[in-house]
């Protein structure tokens, strides 16, 4: 089993495309809905919460974690490959969305990149560490997006707020960053508010999102690693736990993921 982790709705984006591409896998998916967003949380807490996490999608099977979360990516998983992970489950393995997007953005050539994120993702300024390793003389213009992920948690991005909101956010982008030719959505909800974006967006301005990086990334890394590929389960199943009431993630995940769902609950507790 491949297992899937996001705070909550978000990286339901990204396993859309992922199934897409590699349908024959079976998935799990594992939403923190009751405690995101993750985004404003401390990087010791959001460790914490990534751990009960990944050992609960480890616990059931999966070989293969993708932390489908910019801020889990940029905050925790560093630590959960190199401290977690050899003692516990030296046999398993856990990735994020982060280095496959940077290398995304180096091989498309952007030379000016506008990240729109949480506070948590801007304040590690994981991309310019990425980039600088691949492609150090892409520019970099960060936007904090607070309020985006609470709105789409709460299941109101198609209310008239959210477009005024994500206006703001970039015009005030834009106000620093004038030569952006692209623009990644480096949060996993994000693209839930595409539309919104792109009118709000010089139609010169690319916009990517991460689903279709990551799905093409994964294929990539099962290729180039058969020691894992070749020990998945591929029975084609999709199975979807939530911290949160199964009625309200079922009835919002399906706007994510393109097709109903039902859910299982979970509690995740703090270990000591
Ligand atoms: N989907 C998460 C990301 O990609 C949102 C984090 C949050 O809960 O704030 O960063």
């Amino acid at each position: 089993m491949i297992g899937f982790f996001d705070s909550g709705f978000g990286g339901l984006t990204v396993l859309k495309s992922v199934v897409r591409e590699l349908p024959e896998y079976d998935y799990l998916y594992l939403g923190d809905n009751a405690r995101a967003p993750y985004g404003e949380r401390s990087p010791e807490m959001v460790y914490e919460c990534t751990i009960q996490a990944v050992d609960f999608l480890l616990k059931k099977g999966c070989l293969l974690v993708v932390v489908a979360c910019n801020t889990v990516s940029s905050g925790a998983l560093r630590r959960i490959q190199q401290e977690f992970l050899p003692g516990a489950y030296p046999d398993r393995k856990v990735l994020g969305v982060v280095r496959p997007s940077a290398e995304e953005i180096a091989d498309r050539g952007c030379r000016t990149i506008g990240i729109l994120a949480t506070e948590g993702v801007v304040r590690s300024k994981i991309y310019t560490e990425e980039l600088e390793k691949i492609s150090p003389s892409v520019e970099i213009f960060y936007q904090a997006c607070p309020l985006l992920v609470p709105i789409i948690e709460a299941g109101k991005q198609n209310e008239e707020h959210s477009d005024v909101v994500v206006s703001e956010y970039l015009g005030n982008l834009f106000a620093r960053g004038g030569k952006i030719d692209t623009i990644l959505l480096s949060c996993t909800h994000y693209p839930i508010l595409y539309d919104a974006f792109r009118r709000h967006t010089p139609p010169h301005v690319k916009i990517l999102t991460q689903g279709p990086i990551i799905a093409r990334k994964l294929r990539d890394y099962l290729d180039r690693h058969p020691e894992i590929g070749e020990r998945l389960s591929r029975g084609g199943t999709r199975s979807f736990f939530s911290t949160d009431s199964p009625e309200k993630f079922d009835r919002l995940a399906s706007v994510f993921y393109g097709e109903c769902i039902q859910s299982m609950p979970v509690t995740l507790g703090f270990s000591n």
